[in-house]
């Protein structure tokens, strides 16, 4: 049996494996219930658990119904983190704030990258040297990346990815590392995508970042975090005070699929607004995420930061390099509410929708 063979095995059987074990709520021999319960029945385990995490992340149910439903779908994310841990043994998963949500929900309320087309009418990026890249690089080591950022229950994420590539940008313009303001774009950005009808930017109901980058051309820029600020929602009027303008986008394009040309275009313009596909990151606690089988379909912006390399493959233990993602779900969510990703495969889409913006030099941002 060949190598590939073996591979495809494996698979196999980690899906039977998996779905067998969905399918038979036997939690006793559950280990992501298990790890956490010391002795105690099957059910108590689970209730135990689902206490725990009421309590951890402040979760407060209407109703007995309500409690209930989402105590089953507690336990169904329970063997979805199983499953994730077994498709992805390099990285750890289990309970997360997101542990009571269906699929559904959590597309529609933490996610919110629309629009599946990629963006062919943007500019691509110059082909750079890739000749001379550092083994490891990190934005945050150079000051230029904020704190880590929550966009709630609202599909902003998209708003989130465009002003952390645009911080950075600003911050290697200007020397000043600015918090640039997400509200702005979630209650006054509504561009469309000229490639696909009807898909235009549209609060916490999805967005894209390239068309974020075209509407703040066209608008002048964005104000600051503090000038205003984050609400989470989007039935407020637009606010945009032109005269409070912090950072401004000189040209933004797209990265090549090419892991060589976005490590280069990260190096020499700072932090890129990606996508992704969000599904292993439901339930991501910490550790190289690299799933043996993980879908493209992007629905996730995000930003990427940096990359390094470590010993985390899981069949043959040696060095790979990783992507170091800044997700905008808070610090309690994964490592300090970052997220890192193997390189080598375009894994989850990471590599397909990589946009690189230039911020315009200014001296003087706003007055205080
Ligand atoms: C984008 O803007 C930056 C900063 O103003 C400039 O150096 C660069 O040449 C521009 N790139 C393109 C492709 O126009």
């Amino acid at each position: 049996m060949d190598h590939r063979t073996f591979i495809l095995l494996f698979i196999v059987f980690l899906f039977s494996v998996t779905a067998f074990s969905s399918e038979t709520p036997n939690d006793g021999e559950d280990p992501i219930i298990r790890q956490v319960v010391d002795g105690g029945g099957v059910r108590l385990g689970a209730e135990y658990h689902f206490n725990q995490f009421k309590h951890r992340f402040g979760k407060v149910y209407s109703s007995k119904d309500e409690h209930d439903y989402r105590f089953n779908l507690f336990k169904t994310n329970l063997h979805r983190a199983k499953r994730h841990q077994i498709m992805d043994p390099s990285a750890v998963h289990g309970v997360t704030r997101f542990s009571d949500l269906t699929p559904r929900e959590f597309r529609h309320s933490v996610l919110g990258l629309r629009g599946l087309s990629l963006p062919s009418d943007a500019t691509p990026a110059p082909i750079l040297p890739t000749d001379n890249l550092p083994a490891d690089f990190d934005w945050r080591e150079k000051g230029a990346v904020t704190a880590v950022k929550n966009q709630g229950s609202c599909g902003s994420c998209w708003s989130f990815s465009t002003t952390g590539a645009l911080e950075g940008a600003h911050y290697l313009a200007t020397g000043e590392l600015v918090s640039l303001s997400e509200q702005q774009l979630v209650d006054c950005d509504h561009e469309c995508d000229p490639e696909e009808a009807g898909s235009c930017d549209s609060g916490c109901n999805g967005g894209l970042m390239n068309s974020a980058f075209e509407y703040i051309l066209k608008s002048g820029g964005v104000m600051r975090e503090k000038d205003y600020p984050y609400s989470g929602t989007d039935k407020g009027v637009c606010k945009f005070d032109k005269t409070k303008i912090a950072a401004s986008v000189a040209n933004f394009s797209v990265v090549s699929l090419n892991e060589d040309q976005i490590a280069a275009n990260l190096v020499k313009n700072g932090p890129l607004a990606v996508a992704i596909n969000a599904v292993f990151m439901q339930t991501y606690i910490g550790g190289v995420s690299c799933p043996y089988v993980c879908s493209r379909r992007l629905d996730h912006g995000v930003l990427l930061v940096g990359y390094g390399s470590g010993a985390y493959a899981p069949i043959r233990m040696k060095e790979k390099p990783y992507w170091i993602i800044k997700n905008s779900w808070g610090e309690n969510w994964g490592e300090n509410g970052y997220y890192k990703i193997c390189q080598g495969k375009n894994i989850c889409g990471v590599d397909s929708m990589v946009s690189t913006v230039a911020a315009v030099h200014t001296t003087a941002t706003t007055t205080q």
